[in-house]
């Protein structure tokens, strides 16, 4: 299929029940917030959903045999990384895999490390599971957001057992390498850390130079310690269908990370597995287009900003999500004043990092080059 147009297209989200849309219901404000695309998911996704819808049984459902041979032979293939079926824990959600995880790591009272900024449920759930949150600030290096590992093993306490680690990083949109990840490794020896890598952006990546590693795919010391966490959502747009999953090759790791899911965490649902499956067996050429397309958004955001005075950004090399500096601006609260001007950023202060905006991109070109019309507006106007 040729997917000329096809994210063109304005589809009306409003009434839809978007959590996006709806957050601006009756005003005239651009939604450039949560994690999620404007534009249809792969037609096959579609079609196979109504396949699924006109069959019209809905019952308790699990993976089915294909969805797991697809995701085995897919790591294989992209990574090189051979897993085993039974490391494969099934979730609705990667917020309660984010969540599960603090809760198998360590006890109560014990914390857990994140870098900030980071995207907000990194922040909640050691609290929301009777953890310690403890934070290390990335730097920003020759126009890139890097890791300081002087800062990370600083604020690493007797207490610390889990690391919550971001890769492709959400909001600074980095793809790190591999000398990094192996850095991250040696770092999470050295101080006996389970880690968890929140890999949900790994396929939306903008470079073609560019690729992604799975951390636990270096070597088997740092799998054993690795709790990934992967799924079809932010990919191919359906993260309103609950399916994902995590990746535990440590035996010991796994059982307690299903022990603490047990009774609270729901199955799946049937149509998650069914659209996760489509997705990723026949998603690829619809994925080629939208890498494209993104690219495409993502460079003429570059430069529509790069004329601005007062807000800069660090190149996104993946995900969907732009992360503005707007100190400059010397706005008091940035987030409100441009809801004034027409548009719906995500607020830094929730990333911790105050001062700061996130820009999602994931919309058609006309909708994006509207909101850059409003910012060039409101930023000229700022005295
Ligand atoms: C890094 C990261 N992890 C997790 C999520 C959310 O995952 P889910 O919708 O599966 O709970 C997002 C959504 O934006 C994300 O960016």
């Amino acid at each position: 299929m040729d997917y000329k147009g096809y994210f063109d297209r304005e589809i009306e989200r409003r009434n839809t029940g978007s959590i996006k849309w709806d957050r601006y219901k009756d005003k005239d404000i651009i939604p450039l917030w949560v994690a999620d695309m404007d534009f249809a998911s792969p037609p096959a996704v579609i079609e196979a959903l109504q396949q699924h819808a006109a069959h019209g049984v809905f019952g308790y459902t699990h993976a089915p045999e294909e969805l797991l041979e697809i995701i085995i032979h897919r790591l294989q293939k992209l990574y090189n990384w051979a897993i085993a079926r039974d490391w494969l824990v099934w979730l609705p959600g990667l917020v309660s895999g984010l969540n599960v995880v603090c809760r198998t790591a360590g006890d109560d009272g014990d914390a857990a490390l994140t870098n900030t900024p980071i995207y907000p449920p990194f922040l909640s759930a050691p609290g929301l599971s009777r953890r310690k949150l403890v934070t290390a600030d990335l730097c920003k290096v020759n126009n890139r957001w890097e890791m300081d590992f002087d800062i990370l093993n600083n604020a690493v306490t007797p207490e610390t057992r889990l690391f919550l680690f971001c890769n492709p990083h959400n909001p600074t949109g980095r793809i790190y390498t591999k000398a990094e990840l192996q850095q991250v490794a040696t770092f999470c020896e050295q101080h006996d850390l389970v880690i968890c890598s929140d890999e949900i952006h790994c396929d939306l990546l903008l470079d073609a130079d560019k690729r992604h590693i799975p951390l636990a795919s270096l070597d088997e010391a740092i799998a054993q310690r690795t709790i990934t966490l992967m799924a079809p959502s932010k990919t191919y747009n359906m993260p309103g269908l609950g399916c994902a999953f995590a990746i535990i090759p440590n035996a010991y790791l796994r059982t307690k990370f299903r022990r603490v899911m047990e009774g609270i965490v729901p199955y799946i649902n049937a149509l998650g597995y069914t659209a996760a499956q489509a997705a990723y067996r026949d998603g690829g050429p619809w994925l080629e287009a939208l890498l494209a397309y993104l690219a495409g958004n993502r460079d003429l955001l570059q430069e529509r900003v790069a004329a601005l005075p007062g807000i800069t950004m660090t190149p996104v090399q993946a995900t969907y999500l732009a992360w503005l500096d707007v100190h400059d601006l010397g706005l008091e609260n940035p987030a409100a004043f441009f809801e004034t001007q027409g548009l719906g950023f995500s607020d830094g202060a929730e990333f911790g990092a105050p001062g700061f905006l996130r820009l999602n991109f994931g919309c058609p070109r006309s909708l994006l080059t509207e909101a850059l019309n409003r910012l060039e507006k409101a930023v000229g106007a700022i005295k």
